[in-house]
C-alpha cells in the first residue's frame, strides 16, 4: 500500500505501523571498528566453484538457473603459461531513454517500447463471468472468479504444452499474482456501507463484505502470446482465485498446537484465507510464495474489552503484532453472523468458554508465508511456519546448489523491524522439481531462522531464533519462550531477545546472480518512529525532505536499499559483510542526502519492489511505493546494472534535524551514475508501482500498477476522482498488470 494516501480514523496511514518497542543495539552503541574497506571486502568471496541461482520473484526460477561467476582469486606466479581465459561477456548496458518525472495519469515507458493493459481489477476468470462492470453493481458472487484489487508481487511460471512447468517458455505461462488489499470507495456503488463511528461503526451490507472477502489474495491466470501481443485465457483451467475464504493447511513448528485452536479448526491443522499478500517468492520446485504483510488490523480485538480475559503473554504479544484495532474494514461488525463464521472469525477477541468456542487465536493463523502450487488448481495451499510470523514482505530464494540447504531472504515491513533468513535442513535435489506442496514439505517445514544483525564495522551476524539460544528462553523477561511453536508465532519477540538490528521498514529483497549479494529495500522511516539519535550504520541518515509547498517531511522519508553478502558466498554462513547500494533522494537535495549523487534521470524515493531479471542474467529491477516525492513524479520503476558488496567507501554522513547535528559513520556503495540506474517507466496518479515478471525469454516484462487513485474521497464526484487509469474519461480507476514489450522484439532494457 503507497505510503500516505489511505488513513485511519486518526489520520494513521493503513501500513504505516511500527510496534517494536525495544532498544535492541545501534550502531552507535557498538564499538566502531577499525577494519578498512580494503580488509572488509578485498578478500575473495570463497572458492571458484560454480553455482546456481534462482530468480526469486518474478521468474518461476528453477528450469533456468545463473551461474554465479566467481572473483578473480589473488595472482600467483604461475610455473607454466595458463591457457588463455575465456574472453568477458560483455558488460550489459542500459538500452533505452530515460522516462522524465511525471504526474501524468498514464503509464509512460521509453520510446521503442510499448505497454499494454493485461489484466485488471474485476476482469472475469472463467467462463460465463460478465465483463466488469466498474460501478460497484457486479454480482458478489461472481467475484470468486474475476482479478481481485491492489496487484501486487508477482511470478511467471512458463508452461509447456503438456501442462508443466518450463521455466524458459517465452509464449505460454502461469502469471500468479497477488492482491493485497483493496480500495473500498470504487468497489461498491457508493463506498462501503457503515453505521456508527469510531468503536461502534458497523458494516450493514454484508455483500460488499463478500466482495471484499474475495477481492484479497492470490489471481492464478493462464497468460498467452499470439504474435506480439499477450492476453489470459478467461477459460483456462488452470485459472484460480485464491481469497480469504479459501482453506490453508498448516505445517511445520506451529501446526496443530494449541497456538492456532479455532473454532474452525479445534485441531489447529488448519484455517481459511490469505490476505494483505505484498510482495512473493519463488521454490526450486515451481510452486508460488504468497506473504501476509499487514495482516494485524484487519483483525477486531478491543484492548479495553479482551485484555482482562487475556495473559500477560498474550497481551505482551498482541502489543507486539498491533492486535488491537475496531479492525480495518471492519469485517467482523456485520449481523448475522453466517453458521460457518465467515464475519465473527475476524473477531480475535475472547467470547466463548474456550479457544475452539471461538477466534481469540484467529490473528495467530495470518502472518505467514503461503505455498501453492499453480499447476495444480485442486491443492490446498500450506501455511509454511517454520518461515516465523511476521509482516511477511516478501520470501526470495538464494543460491539453488544440488546437495545444499535452500535458503530465503526475508523482510518483515513495519517500522524498526528486521530481516531474515530461513535456511532448510534438508539438501537440495533436483529430481524434486515438480514435486509441488510435498517438496514443500521436504524443504520448507524443517529448518533454522535467522534474523540480521548489522555491526558498525560493515560485518553482520546470523542471529539463530530457535528455543534456549540468544535469549530465547522461559527466563526471558520481556516474553517466557515455552515451546518452540511459541518461538515461531511469536518471531518477533525471539528476534528482539537475540539482539536484531531494526531497519527503516524491510520490503522486498532479491538476489543478485551475478555476485550471489543480497539486496533489501528499506523504503522510508519519519522522525516519530527513528529520531535523528537513532541513526545506526544500515540506517544512516536523518533530514528534511521539504517538498517544494514547503512541507517538513523529517527522518528518513526517502529510504534506501542495503545490500549485504554472506561470507564466503555461502548463503549458510552465520556472519556477513555489507553496505548501502543505493540512496534515495531529490537529485536537488545535498550531498549528505543524496549519497548517490542522482540526477534527474535517476532520482527517486521510497523503494520497496526490487527484483533481478534473469534472462538479461542481472539486472536490477526497482520499484517505488511512495508518498514524499509524489509533489514532483508519480511512482516509477527503474532499471539497473549494480556492483557489488564493497565497490564503494566509507562514508561520514552529517545529518541535521532543525538545531541538532549528528554525524553517523557507514559504507556506501558507488554512485550509480546515468549508467547505472535509470528510470525506465512511470506510473499513473496516486499508485504503487509493485510486482514484477517476465516472459521465460525477458522479451515481454509483466508490472502491476496497484491503487491508482487510491486517495480519492467522494465517490459521487467522478470528475474529482484523482485517476480514471486505465479506462480514462470519467471511469474509476482499477488496479491492473501492464505488459511492456520492446518494439523491435528485443529484451527489456538492454
Ligand atoms: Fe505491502 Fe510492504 O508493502
Ligand atoms: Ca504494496
Ligand atoms: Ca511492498
Ligand atoms: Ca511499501
Amino acid at each position: 500500500m503507497t505510503a500516505n494516501t489511505r488513513t485511519d480514523a486518526n489520520g494513521i496511514d493503513l501500513d504505516d505501523i511500527g510496534t517494536n518497542p525495544t532498544s535492541n543495539p545501534s550502531f552507535t552503541d557498538l564499538i566502531a571498528s577499525r577494519l578498512s574497506r580494503r580488509q572488509l571486502f578485498g578478500l575473495g568471496v570463497g572458492t571458484a566453484s560454480t553455482v546456481l541461482l534462482q530468480a526469486c520473484g518474478g521468474g518461476g526460477g528453477g528450469g533456468t538457473a545463473f551461474p554465479i561467476i566467481p572473483p578473480a582469486p589473488a595472482p600467483a606466479p604461475a610455473p607454466a603459461p595458463a591457457p588463455a581465459p575465456a574472453p568477458a561477456p560483455a558488460p550489459a548496458k542500459l538500452g533505452f531513454n530515460a522516462v522524465a518525472k511525471s504526474l501524468a495519469d498514464v503509464v509512460t515507458v521509453p520510446a521503442g517500447y510499448t505497454a499494454s493493459v493485461l489484466y485488471r481489477l474485476g476482469d472475469p476468470i472463467a467462463a460465463g463471468v460478465a465483463a466488469y462492470k466498474n460501478d460497484g453493481t457486479d454480482d458478489p458472487a461472481t467475484y470468486d472468479r474475476r482479478a481481485g484489487d491492489h496487484h501486487d508481487g508477482m511470478t511467471f511460471f512458463g508452461m509447456n504444452a503438456s501442462n508443466k512447468w518450463d521455466a524458459a517458455n517465452a509464449s505460454r505461462g502461469l502469471l500468479v499474482m497477488n492482491h493485497e488489499a483493496i480500495t473500498p470507495l470504487f468497489l461498491h456503488p457508493a463506498g462501503q456501507t457503515i453505521s456508527g463511528t469510531g468503536n461502534a461503526a458497523v458494516r450493514t451490507v454484508a455483500d460488499e463484505v463478500l466482495r471484499e472477502f474475495y477481492l484479497h489474495g492470490v489471481s492464478v491466470i493462464e497468460v498467452n502470446k499470439s504474435g506480439s501481443a499477450w492476453s489470459y485465457k478467461q477459460d483456462s483451467s488452470f485459472n484460480r482465485r485464491v481469497h480469504t475464504l479459501t482453506e490453508m493447511a498448516f505445517s511445520g513448528p506451529a501446526a496443530k498446537t494449541d497456538y492456532l485452536k479455532t473454532k474452525y479448526s479445534t485441531d489447529g491443522s488448519k484455517t481459511r484465507g490469505t490476505l494483505n499478500n505484498c510482495a512473493n517468492g519463488t521454490t526450486p520446485w515451481g510452486t508460488y510464495l504468497t506473504c501476509e504483510e499487514n495482516w494485524a488490523g484487519y483483525f477486531r480485538r478491543l484492548a479495553a474489552t479482551d485484555n482482562p480475559s487475556r495473559s500477560a503473554k498474550e497481551i505482551a504479544a498482541f502489543t507486539r503484532y498491533g492486535v488491537a484495532s475496531a479492525g480495518r474494514e471492519l469485517w467482523a461488525t456485520v449481523t448475522p453472523d453466517t453458521a460457518d463464521n465467515i464475519y465473527g472469525r475476524w473477531n480475535a477477541q475472547v467470547v466463548g468458554a474456550t479457544a475452539t468456542d471461538d477466534f481469540r487465536n484467529g490473528a495467530n493463523t495470518y502472518g505467514w508465508v503461503v505455498e501453492i502450487d499453480p499447476f495444480n488448481p485442486a491443492s490446498t495451499p500450506k501455511k509454511r511456519t517454520a518461515l516465523g510470523r511476521f509482516g511477511h514482505e516478501g520470501a526470495c530464494l538464494g543460491p539453488v546448489v544440488a546437495g545444499k540447504p535452500l535458503v530465503w531472504y526475508m523482510g518483515d515491513d513495519s517500522r524498526n523491524e528486521y530481516i531474515y533468513k530461513f535456511v532448510s535442513a534438508k539438501n537440495w535435489d533436483a529430481a524434486d522439481v515438480g514435486g509441488g506442496i510435498a517438496a514443500g514439505d521436504k524443504y520448507m517445514d524443517d529448518g533454522r531462522l535467522y534474523v540480521a544483525r548489522f555491526n558498525a564495522d560493515g560485518t553482520g551476524a546470523w542471529l539463530e531464533l530457535k528455543l534456549g539460544v540468544n535469549g530465547i528462553t522461559a527466563s526471558n523477561p520481556a516474553y517466557a519462550f515455552a515451546d518452540a511453536a511459541d518461538v515461531v508465532v511469536n518471531v518477533r519477540l525471539a528476534a528482539d531477545a537475540a539482539g536484531a538490528t531494526k531497519m527503516d521498514r524491510p520490503e522486498w529483497t532479491a538476489v543478485n546472480p551475478k555476485t550471489g549479494d543480497v539486496y533489501v529495500t528499506l523504503t522510508n522511516t519519519n522522525a516519530a518512529s527513528r529520531p535523528i539519535t537513532a541513526t545506526d550504520g544500515a540506517n544512516p541518515r536523518f533530514y528534511n525532505d521539504k517538498t517544494t509547498a514547503g512541507t517538513d517531511q523529517k527522518g528518513n522519508p526517502n529510504g534506501h536499499v542495503v545490500r549485504f553478502a554472506d561470507d564466503n558466498a555461502d548463503p549458510t554462513s552465520l556472519s556477513f559483510k555489507w553496505d548501502v547500494y543505493l540512496f534515495g533522494a531529490r537529485s536537488t537535495a545535498s550531498a549528505d542526502v543524496n549519497l548517490s549523487q542522482l540526477g534527474a534521470d535517476n532520482d527517486f524515493s521510497s523503494p520497496d519492489g526490487m527484483w533481478f531479471s534473469r534472462a538479461t542474467a542481472g539486472l536490477l529491477w526497482l520499484e517505488t511505493d511512495d508518498g514524499a516525492y509524489t509533489d514532483v513524479t508519480n511512482c516509477m520503476l527503474l532499471a539497473a546494472l549494480p556492483g557489488q558488496v564493497g565497490d564503494g567507501g566509507a562514508r561520514t554522513v552529517t545529518n541535521v534535524d532543525g538545531a541538532t547535528t549528528r554525524t553517523q559513520n557507514t559504507f556506501v556503495g558507488k554512485a550509480p551514475g546515468a549508467d547505472g540506474l535509470r528510470r525506465f517507466l512511470v506510473g499513473p496518479k496516486d499508485c504503487e508501482i509493485t510486482g514484477i515478471a517476465e516472459s521465460g525469454d525477458g522479451r515481454a516484462l509483466f508490472v502491476n500498477i496497484q491503487h491508482p487513485g487510491e486517495g480519492s474521497k467522494d465517490i459521487a464526484n467522478p470528475g474529482g476522482y484523482i485517476s480514471h487509469w486505465p479506462e480514462g474519461g470519467s471511469a474509476r480507476p482499477r488496479s491492473a498488470t501492464v505488459v511492456i514489450t520492446k518494439d523491435d522484439g528485443g529484451l527489456i532494457g538492454l
